[in-house]
């Protein structure tokens, strides 16, 4: 992950090296997602938003002036992460979702989500495109220089999903295989600078990667524990998650950098949720939907 969201931001600064780096990405993961928008609750997306808060973002303007003055706050994320963030139908929901929307109530405006490609996210959020990003997104210092965080709100860890019958017992048995990641996360990461002679296959969606296990393609996948238990009780019969943790990582709301009023706001939210119960009742009534 280091890589390539280093890629990204080279990407954008000048680096060919980079654009050769994103370039075989691209062609190992085929198309990137298209940008979707999609508004929560109600009110009509717009292309003046994404205008107004890089434009907001050259002056002095108070962040949470600017957001209560245009009546809403645009949130990006990725959803291809049940419980945190996924499709029911053509809606967007998950913890991440509920969570924004107490963000937006404490500012009294409306949220948008903009759907994208998990590796966009951070350039998204400081090119000005969106306001936050809420994403299952863990804390990371190749992504704190580019980006600010909020207070932890969730512990999480990279989890490996194997066949059922595969000889693939523990993080050692992954030396050397061909192992499904989603592009640009933490288990993107721990896969390229852990795992000796993996060929590492870098996916837009976890659930493709899930797919090509499943179909023999890969032998194994790595992604995120929730995820890949909601990933696994979708496929119970043909695939199973090993009880072992990679890593300890812990999910954060990401704001533009410097953003010290609209990080301030969020903390005091996710402070509240967690004071209250809130949150973990969140949660609770995402996991026990399986
Ligand atoms: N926690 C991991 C990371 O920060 C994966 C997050 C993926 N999130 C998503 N919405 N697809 O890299």
């Amino acid at each position: 992950m280091k890589k390539t969201i280093k890629a990204a931001a080279a990407l954008l600064l000048s680096g060919l090296l980079a654009f050769s780096f994103a370039g075989c990405q691209q062609q190992e993961t085929g198309a990137g997602d298209s940008t979707q928008s999609s508004v929560a609750e109600s009110g009509a997306a717009s292309e003046e938003t994404s205008q107004d808060a890089s434009e907001a973002a050259d002056t002095e303007e108070s962040s949470i002036d600017r957001i209560k003055a245009a009546g809403k706050i645009i949130m990006s994320t990725n959803a291809e992460f049940e419980p945190f963030e996924y499709m029911d139908g053509t809606d967007i929901v998950g913890i991440d979702v509920d969570i924004s929307k107490k963000i937006a109530e404490k500012l009294g405006v409306e949220l948008q989500i903009n759907n994208t490609s998990f590796d966009a996210l951070t350039a998204e959020l400081a090119s000005g495109k969106c306001d936050f990003v809420a994403a299952g997104m863990s804390k990371d210092p190749t992504r704190e220089e580019s980006v600010d965080f909020s207070d932890p709100y969730f512990s999480a860890t990279q989890s490996i999903i194997v066949l059922k019958d595969s000889d693939i017992k523990s993080s050692e048995d992954l030396a050397g295989k061909t192992i499904g990641v989603q592009l640009g996360t933490t288990g993107d990461q721990y896969c390229t600078e852990n795992v000796e002679g993996a060929d590492v296959q870098r996916m837009n969606k976890a659930v493709d990667a899930v797919s090509d296990l499943i179909a023999g393609r890969l032998d194994a996948v790595v992604v995120d524990n929730f995820p890949a238990k909601k990933l696994v009780a979708n496929n119970s019969d043909k695939i199973m998650m090993l009880d072992e943790a990679l890593t300890g990582e812990e999910y954060c709301i990401a704001v533009p950098k410097g953003d010290t009023e609209l990080l301030d706001l969020i903390n005091e939210t996710l402070q509240e949720m967690e004071e209250s119960g809130e949150l973990d009742e969140i949660v609770g009534n995402y996991m026990s939907e399986e």
